[in-house]
């Protein structure tokens, strides 16, 4: 255990010593599993990798640092312009390609990529009428036959009510609120039921099903 990293959480967050270090175990067990699913998965693909939803590109990043091989593409896909002009400006890497796209339509060919992977991106997509399913069919027609389309996002599984009983709720329902103040519909928080449902309506095959345990950091 990082003691640096402990001493940071005591002084900026004002938690006990004891708390800091359990919070911080338990993220570097949830970290570690990550790395292992993640290594997995980049050991068995090969050719390009397509990334949605980048965002402000911290997942591109960790792409980039420890799972792309050299030489091999990333093509990041965001429909905000502002976002996409901002991850050019701040990524450099010739492996890097930004895409600023909605995903309902990309412009790469049938079967380019040997994966296609978002992180913490789908709960949040947007789309005009809220068929999130519509939103990715062109995302799986630009995966080859033998790829794997990984979607790696917050569920709701666990709780009963998860606005009510937690802050990420409350905190995704206003992205909901605000893509409908743009006559949008972002698809929100769901459970992991309804990514199957999702992956299995997109044609897909072989569904396999992680659940991991993100540590709450303590109050
Ligand atoms: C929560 S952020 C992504 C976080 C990022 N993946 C990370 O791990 O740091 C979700 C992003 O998806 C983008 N997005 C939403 N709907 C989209 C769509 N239909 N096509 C492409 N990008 C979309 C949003 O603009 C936003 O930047």
């Amino acid at each position: 255990m990082d003691e640096q990293q402990v001493e940071r959480l005591v002084k900026e967050h004002g938690l006990e010593a004891e708390a800091a270090r359990s919070y911080l175990s338990a993220a570097d067990e949830y970290n570690a599993e990550e790395e292992r699913i993640l290594g997995g998965v980049f050991g068995q693909v090969s050719g390009p990798v397509v990334e949605l939803g980048a965002g402000r590109g911290e997942f591109t990043r960790e792409l980039l640092d420890n799972y792309l091989k050299p030489g091999q593409r990333l093509y990041a896909v965001e429909r905000l312009d502002t976002a996409a002009a901002k991850l050019r400006e701040s990524i450099t890497d010739e492996r890097l390609e930004v895409i600023n796209s909605d995903s309902v339509r990309l412009p790469l060919p049938d079967g380019a990529a040997g994966l296609v992977v978002s992180r913490a991106a789908l709960h949040d997509f947007v789309s005009d009428d809220g068929d999130v399913a519509a939103a990715l069919r062109d995302c799986v027609r630009v995966l080859a036959p033998d790829g794997v389309f990984l979607v790696y996002d917050k569920v709701s599984d666990g709780f009963a009510d998860v606005e009510r009983e937690s802050a990420e709720g409350r905190m995704e329902r206003m992205n909901v609120e605000l893509a409908a103040l743009e006559g949008r519909k972002c698809w929100g928080l769901h459970r992991s039921g309804d990514y199957r449902a999702l992956l299995e309506d997109l044609g897909l095959g072989e569904i396999m099903l992680t659940l991991l345990d993100t540590p709450d950091f303590p109050a």
